[in-house]
């Protein structure tokens, strides 16, 4: 198992116009699940195929631990690679299928045997193994690609390509748990892309989100969740993603409108004074009837019940923002109320980039 290195690889499909791939340098560490996640046509395909090798990139070298392999074809590259769709030989039994890329190998037969039965076991395979591939539907072929896939322990690491695609949504989730597990079990570094973020965050230790070919923050589902360093994440992640807010630092204190709802910290020495936006997850917005400060004044737009939680909304002056609150509440359209978010969950950015954060002040709740 080995560090696969990413040393300013980048990459065009038009001479050098636009970038797929904005030039990057990054380490993926052995035995670890990422994903890269991001919307489509973000670049995520052309950097799996990459690594894999199925593309050479514009600029940049690749290296999988010590041994440089920017131009060594995928075939002598020892990665698995599982496709959207299923890549099988239709005319052999799943069992075959699974075994192939072991026999391929020289594997002693006992020990392809061994390994066979327990990849089909994990997958839910173990009554289709002797059937032809070609007979089962295109959900349970997909789990055979992905089974050849996971079938090598020695492989230098795992790619998948949205593999989940075809598969019926109700598997999906015992699959990602499937595919922890099998993960867990031989200890491959998987790369994963998927413009899901349930998939992602559920899947990965590490996430790495993608935007316009660039990799805009990267980190555990926790954190890309808690601490958004970019707008984009903020927005991407999470259901509704977070609320953008947009306000003014003046002399430190933050500002919505003429309302001050907390101080500027964490903000690197001074930031300058001026426009910022306000990140805050509905997750982490309170509402109270009476003037608490620093509280925002907002006329609530509507509810929504969501069975779980409910979303409500609110305007001021134009600006919008949302809350998840618990189902017991009552918030009626038209009502005036007073918002506030939980102090280090809210955070200032400018031109999309993370600056600073509104700071605890005394007496307020913490998260
Ligand atoms: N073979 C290709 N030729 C030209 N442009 C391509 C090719 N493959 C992808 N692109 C472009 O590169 C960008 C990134 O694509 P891709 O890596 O497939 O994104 P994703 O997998 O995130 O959807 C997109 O703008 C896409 O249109
Ligand atoms: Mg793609």
């Amino acid at each position: 198992m080995v560090d696969i290195h990413l040393d300013g690889v980048g990459h065009s499909y038009d001479g050098g116009r636009t970038w797929a791939l904005r030039p990057m340098t990054r380490t993926l560490h052995a035995a670890r699940a990422y994903a890269l996640l991001g919307p489509s046509g973000c670049g995520k395909t052309t950097l799996l195929n990459i690594i894999s090798g199925l593309l050479t990139p514009t600029v940049g070298r690749i290296w999988f631990g010590d041994r440089e392999v920017t131009r060594v074809p995928t075939a002598a590259r020892n990665i698995a690679q599982v496709f959207q769709f299923p890549v099988l030989y239709e005319g052999m039994s799943v069992y075959d299928n699974l075994a192939f890329p072991l026999r391929n190998r020289g594997w002693p037969k006992a020990e392809i045997d061994r390994r066979v039965r327990a990849v089909s076991h994990l997958l839910g395979l173990d009554s289709h193994l002797h059937r032809r591939s070609r007979r089962l539907d295109p959900g349970r072929q997909q789990i055979v690609s992905l089974g050849r896939g996971l079938v090598r322990s020695d492989v230098a690491a795992v790619l998948l390509d949205e593999p989940l695609t075809v598969v019926d949504p109700a598997l999906r989730w015992t699959l990602r748990s499937t595919l922890k597990e099998i993960h867990r079990d031989t200890g491959h570094t998987l790369v994963y892309v998927t413009h899901d973020q349930t998939e992602a965050l559920t899947f990965a230790d590490e996430v790495m989100v993608l935007q316009d070919g660039d990799v805009v923050q990267s980190g555990e589902p926790t954190e890309l969740f808690l601490s958004p360093a970019h707008e984009f994440v903020g927005h991407f992640i999470g259901s509704p993603g977070m609320n953008m807010i947009p306000a003014d630092l003046v002399d430190g204190v933050v500002r919505v409108g003429d309302t001050p709802v907390g101080r500027a910290a964490d903000t690197d020495g001074a930031l300058p004074s001026g426009p910022v936006r306000i990140g805050v997850r509905p997750e982490f917005v309170r509402i109270s009837a009476v003037p608490t400060a620093p509280g925002l004044p907002a006329r609530v737009t509507a509810v929504d019940r969501m069975g779980a939680y409910h979303l409500v909304h609110a305007e001021i002056d134009g600006r919008r923002l949302s809350a998840k609150v618990d189902t017991g509440s009552r918030y009626a359209p038209g009502a005036l109320e007073y918002f506030h978010f939980v102090p280090d969950r809210a955070f200032l950015f400018r031109d999309a980039i993370r600056c600073g954060t509104i700071a605890a002040q005394d007496g307020a709740e913490r998260a």
